[in-house]
């Protein structure tokens, strides 16, 4: 496959998830990230500069990483300068759907291993710059909580108006909430009809406990019911795991899929 008709197939996948072509069929899931984008200015309004976003949920496959994706696209359309990090550290996939290899990213920059301009990619087409995950580490949350984080963030601050974070489920890991502690709020997403209340009311809890900002609930709704629950998707769905202990293994491979689960 040519370079270019890789681009073209991104957009399409992206277009799955109703966010590129505002004059498709997808109006009403454009407008409603327009919607979340106006709701979160107006909460962080008193913010100055940077203002840093953690996107988690409360369970798996919530809608975290499109979401943090789409509202990266919606706040890049009026004109701020916007950066996306993949810090799921366990299960990432802003690289998958940007169409892009998962090369040097967030975790080698935090280990050591990479600087700043390694790490930082540019979509010039939704004129949006991201961080990949990188490697998958042992250590996640280790890394996440280092100083080297809080560094990171402080000098991103610098070039950006918002820096938004695509985590983990709260309810599975702690990432989130170790994030939590450093930015300027928490964006919670939530399934339609499906994000147990029980599981909302423990996110909610270790948000809390975290003394963490929340900025609202983004609510998931499915769009493709039938792609979404395909037999496929829940095969997918059974296999998710959160790699406790997982081996290192530098150069083991980047982000790597459900199939080596
Ligand atoms: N509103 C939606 N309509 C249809 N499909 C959706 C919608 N939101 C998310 N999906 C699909 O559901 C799957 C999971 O979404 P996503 O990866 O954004 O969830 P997540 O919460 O980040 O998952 P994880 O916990 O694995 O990080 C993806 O295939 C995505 O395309
Ligand atoms: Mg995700």
């Amino acid at each position: 496959m040519k370079k270019n008709d890789k681009k073209k197939q991104t957009v399409q996948e992206l277009d799955v998830n109703k966010i590129l072509q505002p004059d498709s069929s997808s109006f009403g899931t454009v407008e409603a990230y327009k919607v979340a984008r106006t709701n979160i200015m107006f909460s962080l309004a008193e913010e100055n500069g940077c203002k840093k976003i953690v996107v988690t949920s409360a369970l798996p496959a919530e809608g975290k990483t499109t979401s943090t994706l789409n509202l990266g696209i919606v706040f890049a359309q009026v004109d701020a300068r916007v950066l996306v990090i993949d810090a799921d550290l366990r299960r990432p996939k802003i690289h998958q759907y940007l169409g892009e290899k998962n090369k040097e990213g967030l975790a080698d920059y935090l280990a050591g291993f990479a600087g700043l301009k390694d790490i930082i990619r540019t979509r010039e087409d939704l004129h949006l710059d991201y961080i990949s995950s990188g490697h998958i580490p042992p250590n996640p949350a280790e890394l996440l909580s280092s100083s080297k984080m809080e560094e990171l963030l402080s000098k991103l601050s610098e070039s950006y108006d918002y820096v938004l974070i695509d985590t983990p489920p709260v309810t599975v890991v702690a990432d989130a909430l170790v994030l939590a502690k450093l930015v300027s709020g928490v964006l919670v997403v939530a399934k339609q009809k499906q994000t147990p209340h029980d599981a909302l009311k423990k996110t909610m809890a270790s948000l809390e406990f975290a003394e963490a900002k929340v900025l609202g609930f983004l609510i998931n709704e499915t769009v493709q019911e039938k792609r979404y629950y395909s037999k496929k998707y829940y095969k997918y769905g059974y296999k998710y795991g959160y790699r406790y202990g997982y081996g290192y293994g530098y150069g083991y491979g980047y982000g790597q899929e459900d199939a080596k689960e």
